[in-house]
């Protein structure tokens, strides 16, 4: 049995506000350290279930290609524009995932709007993903509930943590029930621990149009004898004193500068521009400054985007309060 519904949301991209390398692991990923918030620069994903088995999935950017293309000065063609539509979509595989643990009949139509960039360190794949469980999952429980009763919800949790060690934290943002737009992720960066920000963090995000393999900034990082605590840092969002919230760090800055050398240049247009609070997140290429006010990061949003002497986006963005909600239409 399948559904004409189509199922929406908008997966938010995130930034990293602290990331130490606590050390290396026998299986190749780094025990980590890092703080995280969800902010409102979104994708927009649908999902339909349908009889047809397997996944379809149909990428455009939004507002249209050419401008995101202008806006970074690359072609149309440039790779970075390129989001893969096969298995190696995080959405494919997770609804994959998805329909085989839950022995599901029939498969899925998606469409991904796209305007959080790809290879920017935001988690643009990685919260899309989680938001096509969450989709599937709905779907799943109103066309076949008997797939779905007495599953319990920490199977998609489960999947979550397979696909990418950014999924779980943008499923536990977006639960129903989640009032956190933050989180403390260790491990890999699948055990979290969520919570509120005493007040919204605004900030002007750059993406360079750089291109920065994750695997290789890992590769190049180096295990610190005396790795910082997120501890502090996580008290002092909440509002809970500790140490200054603008002491951030990341720990994949220099190696990810060391790949690119576009990563240097927004860093300095950022401190130049008076937000001297200002790191890459994740493992690149993006970066990012805190400013005082929304209005603060949009007039310095607005100054960066008339005199950026290369390509790039830029953005004013806000930590987001409000899960992303499912419509249904
Ligand atoms: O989990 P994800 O697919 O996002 O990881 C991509 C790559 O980043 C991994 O293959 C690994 O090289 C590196 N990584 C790591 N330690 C982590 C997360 C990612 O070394 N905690």
């Amino acid at each position: 049995m399948s559904s004409s519904r189509w199922y929406r949301t908008s997966p938010p991209a995130k930034l990293n506000l602290f990331l130490e390398i606590l050390s290396r692991r026998e299986d190749g990923f780094h025990e980590l350290d890092t703080v995280m918030t969800a902010i409102d620069w979104r994708d927009e994903l649908w999902v339909q279930h349908v009889a047809q088995p397997g996944v379809r999935l149909q990428v455009d950017w939004s507002p249209d290609r050419a401008s995101v293309a202008k806006a970074m000065q690359v072609s149309e063609d440039d790779a970075l524009l390129h989001v893969p539509t096969d298995e190696r979509n995080l959405v494919v595989r997770a609804l994959q995932r998805l329909t085989d643990a839950l022995n599901l009949e029939g498969g899925w139509d998606v469409r991904l709007h796209k305007q959080i960039p790809s290879g920017a360190g935001m988690g643009g794949a990685s919260s899309d993903a989680a938001a096509a469980l969450r989709l599937g999952f709905r779907a799943a429980a109103e066309i076949q509930p008997d797939k779905i009763a007495g599953v319990d919800r920490r199977l998609l949790t489960g999947i979550a943590a397979e696909i990418g060690s950014d999924v779980p934290f943008f499923l536990g943002i977006s639960e129903d029930d989640s009032s956190a737009e933050a989180a403390r992720a260790t491990g890999r960066g699948e055990k979290l621990s969520f919570f509120s920000l005493a007040n919204p963090l605004h900030a002007v995000v750059i993406f360079p149009a750089a291109s920065v393999s994750t695997p290789a900034v890992y590769s190049r990082c180096t295990v610190p004898e005396k790795p910082r605590s997120s501890v502090n840092f996580v008290r002092a969002l909440q509002g809970m004193g500790g140490e200054s919230r603008f002491n951030m760090h990341n720990a994949l800055q220099g190696p990810a500068c060391g790949l690119s050398s576009r990563i240097d240049p927004p860093l300095k247009w950022l401190s130049d521009a008076g937000l001297t609070d200002c790191q890459m997140t994740g493992s690149g290429s993006a970066c990012f400054a805190l400013a005082s006010s929304s209005q603060h990061a949009a007039n310095v949003a607005e100054t960066l985007r008339s005199t950026f002497p290369g390509g790039a986006l830029i953005r004013s963005v806000v930590s987001c309060v409000v899960p992303s909600e499912i419509h249904i239409a």
